[in-house]
Formats: C-alpha cells, structure tokens, sequence
C-alpha cells in the first residue's frame, strides 16, 4: 500500500527515457495520478504497450533518440505534445547507458556515447522544454544521476563523469531558470534491480559481492525511486531546487 497519493489530474509532463526501468515505473506512476505523459524513447512500440497496463491514462509515447535529436527535434516533439494537452509542468529525464570502461585502453566511442545520452542530450532537452511557450511557469524538472559519481567504482570513470556533469549542470541551470520558478534537481539512485541497464551489467560482469552486501534497506527496484521523483514534481517540493539527492537504500553507508 501506499501511503502518500499524487494528484496530477490535468498536468502535462515528460518522461525522457519512458521505455523501460525508472522511467517506465515514473511514467505509470504519473498517469495513474492522472497526468497526461509524453514518453519518449526509442522504442516506440514498447511505449505503446504500456497504454494498456492497470490504471495507465494518458501515456502518449513518441520516438526521440537523445544521441542524434536536435533542438529543432526537441522543439517539434515537445510542441506537438503541447498543442494537443496545453503546456507542461515538468520533465524527467531518465535516457542513459551503463557499461565499464578502464581507464587505461579506454574506447573513445563508448566514453562519447555515455556522455552523449546522459548529458548532451539531457542538456538539449531542457533548452528545449524550459522554453517559455512550452513550459508553465513553476515547472518542475528531475535529471538522474547515479551515486557512481559520488564514490569510486571500478571502470565507472566514463559513466561517473558523466554523472557528474550532470550535477553540475542541475546547479548552474537551476539558477538559469529560477526566474521562471522553474526548479531543477537530480536524483542519485544506487544500485536498482531488474532494469535493463542493471541487468545488462549483472550479465556481463556480475554483481561484486560487497555490493550486495551494501543495502541497509534492502535491494532497490524502480518503485523505491520513483516516489521521490514524483514528490520533486510536486507542489510540496517548490522549495527545493539545484540540487541533488540520494535514493539508495543506504548503499553510500558501505553497507552492514
Ligand atoms: N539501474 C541502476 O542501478 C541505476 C543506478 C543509478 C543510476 N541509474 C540511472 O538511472 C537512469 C535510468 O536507468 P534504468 O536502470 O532505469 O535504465 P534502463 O532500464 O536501461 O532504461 C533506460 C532508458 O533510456 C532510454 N534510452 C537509452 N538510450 C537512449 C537514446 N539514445 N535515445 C532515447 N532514449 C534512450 C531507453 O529507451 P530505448 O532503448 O527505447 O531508447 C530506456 O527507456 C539512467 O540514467 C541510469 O544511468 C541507474
């Protein structure tokens, strides 16, 4: 059960990266509150699906790819949104690739890959969206970032930087955009089971030991994070910007 309900009756957001995982929990969630959700992701048709899971309303899924979008892609999909619902409230955005790169021999094509779907094209979607004629003032937007770029795991170099790219961002366009009211924070998950991109990892390189060892709550899934996100989105959050929070089931704590 739970506890706290979102009312989102009559709210327009989008859902970057709305296929799969946190982004696909965050965008059910929405429209079970009664939000109209604009998904994107590549897969199209995976979106589409989702229309029919319990309680979904409004899921209106369309295709972005992050890595090749440009502002005038962004601009038309998000105008399209908006002339059908009105303008929107907020944004998450989810769109990023793990993997593991070393250091030393690393593979320039991965490390701009990671860094183009996590961070140039979340900076090109909230030029976008922040713009004036789509976003009613006041709006609310969350980016995710990973613990990775608080600590110091293995072959996450590429990943982690990234991660931090983005909080930095949140800082600097959080101020950019407060004259609007418009907040911008990011949420750090740790470890979160049963996601494409944390089960693509666990088939390739495993889970480390320690790290299962890590949770003091207990293993993480796509529905312990969503609520916070849903929580930044709302007017109970409109005195929190710039900044960023963990969501980890006390994995940073080192565990027991
Ligand atoms: N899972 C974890 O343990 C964990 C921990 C900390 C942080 N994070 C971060 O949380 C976010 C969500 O992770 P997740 O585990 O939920 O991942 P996921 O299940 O792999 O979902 C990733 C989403 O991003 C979309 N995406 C990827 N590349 C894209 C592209 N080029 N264009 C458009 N969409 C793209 C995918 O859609 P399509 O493939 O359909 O395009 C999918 O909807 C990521 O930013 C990740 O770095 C995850």
């Amino acid at each position: 059960m739970q506890e706290v309900k979102f009312n989102y009756e009559g709210k327009n957001f989008i859902v970057v990266g709305a296929s799969s995982g946190m982004g696909k929990q965050i965008a059910l969630e929405l429209s079970q509150a009664g939000a109209n959700v604009l998904c994107l992701a590549r897969r199209v048709e995976v979106m589409e699906q989702m229309k029919s899971e319990q309680g979904a309303g409004k899921i209106i899924p369309a295709f972005v790819d992050v890595t090749a979008a440009t502002s005038k892609d962004w601009d038309a999909v998000i105008k399209s949104f908006v002339g059908e619902y009105g303008k929107i409230n907020g944004g998450v955005y989810t769109a990023g690739i793990g993997g593991v790169s070393a250091f030393r021999n690393w593979n320039p094509e991965y490390a701009n890959s990671v860094m183009d779907t996590s961070y140039w094209g979340m900076l090109r979607f909230m030029q976008s969206a922040t713009k004036k004629r789509f976003a009613d003032d006041g709006s609310s937007f969350v980016v995710f970032a990973s613990i990775a770029a608080r600590v110091s795991y293995q072959g996450q170099l590429f990943y982690a930087s990234a991660k931090s790219a983005v909080q930095t961002a949140v800082r600097i366009i959080a101020k950019e955009i407060s004259p609007n009211k418009h907040r911008f924070n990011s949420v750090s998950p740790g470890w979160v089971m049963n996601t494409e991109m944390s089960n693509q990892h666990a088939n390739d390189f495993g889970i480390p030991q320690d790290m299962q060892n890590a949770f003091l709550l207990g293993e993480g899934t796509a529905d312990k994070v969503s609520g916070m996100v849903l929580f930044l989105l709302s007017d109970r959050a409109d005195w929190i910007t710039g900044t960023d929070i963990v969501v980890d089931g006390g994995q940073l704590l080192g565990g027991i």
